[in-house]
């Protein structure tokens, strides 16, 4: 066995882990439908009490006048920014070069909508006001990321959003905002989900990251957008006839977890604060600013893997079921941190440090 899948193998094997809320499984399904009266009527193409309360509910949460829900985040945001696009005549856009868009859907916003993507900043750094006012191409629409999951989940400063959403305003450029993880990063700024939203023309949020649904999103922004983005929702085929499944456990677990983003934000500082502790291994943020941060060790992925998988063996406890490789000589791997950090006996993850320091210093 190589040593990646014997990382992968003892980390599912381990009874604690620190990231995440849980397992993937059926059970997160059957959680979300136990109290509910199986003759509820199911939502029909969009419609429905179902959808319909769910999408009023979350309209008033994110502060904005609609709200439509789509079974990806991928499908909503590629709509969003073709409507801005075809509102303003124009045909490209900007974000950050590692935003979602930009790496893990295929180039799915130039092959289905032959949109240009103009990418602001350098790929490790946040886009800043400067990035926005100095770009020559006039582009329809910005879209920030909130955090920046591939660069650790950074966050810039609240006033430096606002200034970009300013500058947009001026200039008549649409914001949008990639908030998959804007729940979690609500604690930091000390603001509600309705003033951040404020800010942005446009939003989407997700429902199976720090929320800990099955998938699912929901786009805002103002009744002549939604009823746009419902027209687009239909010729992508995301108008199932039936959405609930997703629905009741976005619902569901929403209501659950969404009052826990401040402990999830306190326990990943604790939990980073153990990581940094440890001889060549350290975190960006070096502080977190939500409930994620990427963990980065200054020795090469064949060399910690066997370190890892004999951790979790001694201990029981999981830190990663993966490492990515960044160099010959580093390595890193995402934090999440969600309700199964709790349930950590806090003995045993002090010791865990304690070894992986101790391993560490003698490979
Ligand atoms: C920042 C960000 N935006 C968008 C998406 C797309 O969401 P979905 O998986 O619902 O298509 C993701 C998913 O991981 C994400 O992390």
């Amino acid at each position: 066995m190589s040593e990646a899948k014997l990382l992968f193998e003892a980390f599912k094997e381990t009874k604690y882990q620190v990231s995440g809320h849980g397992k993937r499984d059926i059970q997160v399904l059957k959680n979300a439908l136990q109290n509910l009266d199986g003759k509820q009527e199911s939502d029909i193409y969009g419609n429905g009490p179902i959808i319909e309360e769910f999408q009023t509910k979350m309209a008033e949460y994110l502060g904005k006048e609609k709200a439509v829900f789509f079974p990806s985040g991928t499908m909503a945001q590629q709509i969003a920014l073709r409507i801005w696009c075809d509102d303003r005549g124009s045909k490209k856009v900007a974000y950050h070069p590692l935003c979602h868009l930009e790496i893990h859907e295929e180039v799915g916003l130039k092959e289905l909508h032959h949109i240009q993507s103009i990418l602001l900043a350098d790929k490790d750094r946040l886009i800043e006001l400067e990035d926005v006012s100095n770009m020559d191409e006039e582009v329809a629409c910005i879209l920030l990321e909130l955090p920046q999951r591939e660069i650790g989940g950074q966050l810039p400063d609240y006033a430096t959003i606002e200034s970009i959403s300013m500058y947009c305003r001026n200039q008549g450029i649409r914001l949008h905002l990639d908030g998959a993880r804007l729940f979690e990063i609500l604690p930091y700024y000390e603001k509600t989900a309705a003033e951040v939203c404020s800010l942005f023309d446009s939003v989407y949020v997700s429902f199976y990251k720090g929320i800990g649904g099955v998938a699912g999103a929901i786009l805002a922004g103002d009744k002549v957008f939604t009823d746009k983005s419902k027209i687009w929702k239909r010729r992508h085929g995301g108008d199932l006839i039936s959405l609930y499944p997703y629905i009741v456990s976005a619902n569901y677990y929403f209501d659950e977890n969404e009052q826990r983003m401040n402990q999830f934000y306190y326990d990943a500082i604790e939990l980073a604060l153990y990581f940094n502790s440890c001889d060549s291994v350290s975190t960006i943020p070096l502080v977190p600013v939500s409930n994620m941060f990427h963990v980065h060790f200054q020795a090469s992925r064949e060399e910690v893997e066997p370190i890892l998988a004999e951790l979790y063996k001694e201990t029981s406890i999981g830190l990663t079921g993966y490492l990515k490789e960044m160099t010959q000589k580093s390595c890193s791997f995402e934090v999440n941190v969600g309700n199964q950090y709790a349930r950590l006996p806090k003995e045993k993850l002090k010791r865990v440090f304690q070894l992986l320091d101790k391993k560490l210093r003698k490979s």
